[in-house]
């Protein structure tokens, strides 16, 4: 049979589409065309293994320029394969020591603390766009990125942008490829005076490390490219937004929840199960692309070298062989669960050091925890408004945004 090209389909059906189409697929290997080249969709922590495994597929060719030009930025980490992976990957690794979360969470914290602190007029907030300015306070402050009170709404809505517009053909799209001029060139020059002494960073800060960190050939990286990378810890670090928005719109739907996070430290096992349900119910990265380097068999089908292989996330972080209830959203799923490095994928799988899993997890495990414990702390009212989560959005996100007004700041 031939495959139509589906990626109108995409654009229509969001993160249903791939489920779907596994649904409709006997075997769930599915086989379709996505922007005019032959793609075959695998789901389940087999499929994820098969899915890592470096000599199965490459980075390099798969994603496409609407999602280089907007998100990750041209010559990111993202495409890098084999040895210069690595290599690049180490960079970031390096900046994910506890100390280095805890001081991230740190200076988030005092952002946040500041910023509820000038809530308390009593005038309605939208909960996604203050902690994206929360974030971006404390992300800039950890990366030593210079980054005046005066400038830290446009830096927000910039980097908000930059995810927001990943996924879609319309004007969304083109205010983040916008941002993403404007984001590089901002850091490439934060780069390049930190290499001429103009600006003194702390040692071991993000902006220190990608300003010295050398390439495969001894060199240190183009101004643009390290631009690019210090990005790529500024701008998803922002991201942890929308799961906190997510984490609000979760208390609002089940305040039981509340209680359990209010009466622990911020880093107990309960807050801990919730932003692990919170990272496995919502819906954020749909599926993750990669090449056939060679002719592959999967599950006795084949798949020709070349072929475009998506490993859908969202599919399978509601897999009922995986999860009980996969629709029913329960932290105490996770009470003693060993999380294997294949089964909660919202941000990839495998061993983050040597392939592509992200290697922020920690960081927006941390962050979650710790600002939905702020939330279920804080007294607030939540008007009328939409919280509806539409799956066709990409990245999909409560319709307000979550407006909330405080009624009495507390502890
Ligand atoms: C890669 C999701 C937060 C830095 C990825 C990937 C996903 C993802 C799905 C691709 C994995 C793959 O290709 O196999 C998320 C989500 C986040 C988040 C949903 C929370 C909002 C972070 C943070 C950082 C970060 C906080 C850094 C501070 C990166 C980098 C990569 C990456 C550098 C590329 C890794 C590579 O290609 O080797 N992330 N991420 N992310 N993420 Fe995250």
């Amino acid at each position: 049979m031939p495959e139509f090209d589906d990626t109108l389909s995409l654009l229509l059906e969001g993160y249903g589409w791939l489920p779907n189409l596994r649904r409709r697929t006997p075997g769930g290997v599915v086989r379709t065309r996505l922007m005019g080249r032959r793609a075959v969709g695998l789901c389940g922590p087999e499929a994820a293994r098969f899915f890592y495994d470096e000599d199965h597929l490459r980075r390099g060719t798969a994603l496409p320029e609407m999602v280089k030009s907007t998100l990750v930025g041209h010559g990111a980490v993202h495409t890098l394969d084999s040895a210069e992976h690595r290599l690049r990957k180490a960079m970031f690794m390096t900046l994910m020591t506890d100390e280095g979360i805890a001081a991230l969470t740190g200076h988030t914290m005092t952002a946040w603390d500041e910023t509820v602190a000038s809530w308390a007029d009593g005038r309605r907030v939208v909960l996604f766009d203050e902690v994206a300015k929360v974030l971006t306070r404390g992300v800039c402050r950890w990366t030593g990125v210079p980054l005046d009170d005066t400038d830290v709404e446009t830096a927000a809505t910039d980097l908000l942008a930059l995810v927001d517009g990943f996924a879609t053909a319309g004007p969304r799209h083109w205010r983040a490829r916008a941002a993403r001029r404007r984001r590089e060139a901002w850091l490439a020059a934060v780069v390049r005076n930190v290499r001429h002494g103009a600006l003194s960073v702390p040692a071991g800060s993000a902006a220190d490390v990608v300003a010295h960190h050398r390439g495969s050939d001894g060199e240190l990286l183009d101004p643009r490219v390290a631009a690019v990378e210090l990005l790529n810890v500024i701008r998803p670090t922002v991201a942890v937004s929308w799961y906190v928005t997510f984490a609000a719109h979760a208390l609002h739907r089940w305040p039981e929840y509340r209680a359990p996070l209010r009466d622990g430290d911020g880093e107990g096992s309960f807050a801990e199960m919730f932003a692990q349900e919170v990272r496995r119910f919502y819906p954020f990265a749909p599926f993750v692309g990669g090449r056939a380097v060679r002719d592959l068999s999967w599950q006795g089908q084949r798949i020709g070298a070349g072929s475009l292989v998506l490993l859908d996330i969202y599919g399978q972080n509601h897999d009922p062989l995986l999860w009980k209830k996969p629709y029913a959203f329960d932290p105490q799923r996770f009470d003693g669960r060993q999380i294997g490095a294949f089964d909660l994928i919202p941000q990839g799988g495998g061993d983050p050091r040597t392939g592509h899993r992200c290697p922020g997890e920690p960081i927006t495990v941390a962050l979650l925890q710790a600002l939905t414990t702020r939330l279920a702390r804080l007294r607030y009212d939540v008007p009328d408004q939409d919280l509806g989560i539409s799956l066709r959005r990409i990245p999909a996100r409560p319709a307000s945004g979550f407006v909330l007004t405080l009624t009495r700041p507390s502890g």
